[in-house]
């Protein structure tokens, strides 16, 4: 049995869908599941679990992947990494957009792979399927050991 932990934003709850489908699958391996959603009310604390973070893409401003575009809706999430120690226990990202902004998918996750050091282990669209959800889960499986 393996133990997954996940913090994750959604705005909309597309990725909170998505986060909904690896709970099943979850349950359906035996695994032990805990997601939680980081917003701006959540206060923050410190965490001692190795854990994967979903967050999808909200940029606005500019045109394309420059440094004049800003993230919006998901800081909370960014700054409760950066809180403590908390980006010691981050083992990868999982993101998410929309392919309609071309250049700018799911660049959000891009950025925090690369602004904490972790890779950005796989990226799906809009609230996936359970085909990405079955790919994805079996990608973050093995960050949280046997
Ligand atoms: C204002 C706004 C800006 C967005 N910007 C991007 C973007 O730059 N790149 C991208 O891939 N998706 C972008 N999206 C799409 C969202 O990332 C996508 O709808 C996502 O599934 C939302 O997740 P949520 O429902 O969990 O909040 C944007 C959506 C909105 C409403």
């Amino acid at each position: 049995m393996t133990t997954i932990n996940i913090l994750y934003a959604s705005t909309e709850g597309n990725t909170k869908s998505f986060i909904e489908k690896l709970a099943v699958i979850a349950e359906s391996t035996g695994d032990e599941f805990h997601a939680r959603l980081i917003g701006d009310e959540t206060e923050y604390a410190n965490e001692e679990q190795p854990y994967v973070a979903f967050v999808p893409t909200y940029l606005t401003g500019g045109t394309g992947i420059g440094p004049e575009v800003k993230e919006i809706f998901t800081n909370a999430l960014g700054e409760y990494i950066s809180f403590g120690n908390n980006a010691d226990y981050l083992k990868g990202v999982v993101g998410s957009g929309n392919r309609n902004f071309n250049v700018q998918f799911n660049l959000t996750a891009i950025r925090y792979g690369n602004k904490f050091g972790v890779p950005m282990i796989a990226a799906y669209e809009l609230r996936g399927s359970k085909f990405d959800a079955e790919k994805i889960y079996n990608k973050i499986k093995p960050y949280f050991g046997e």
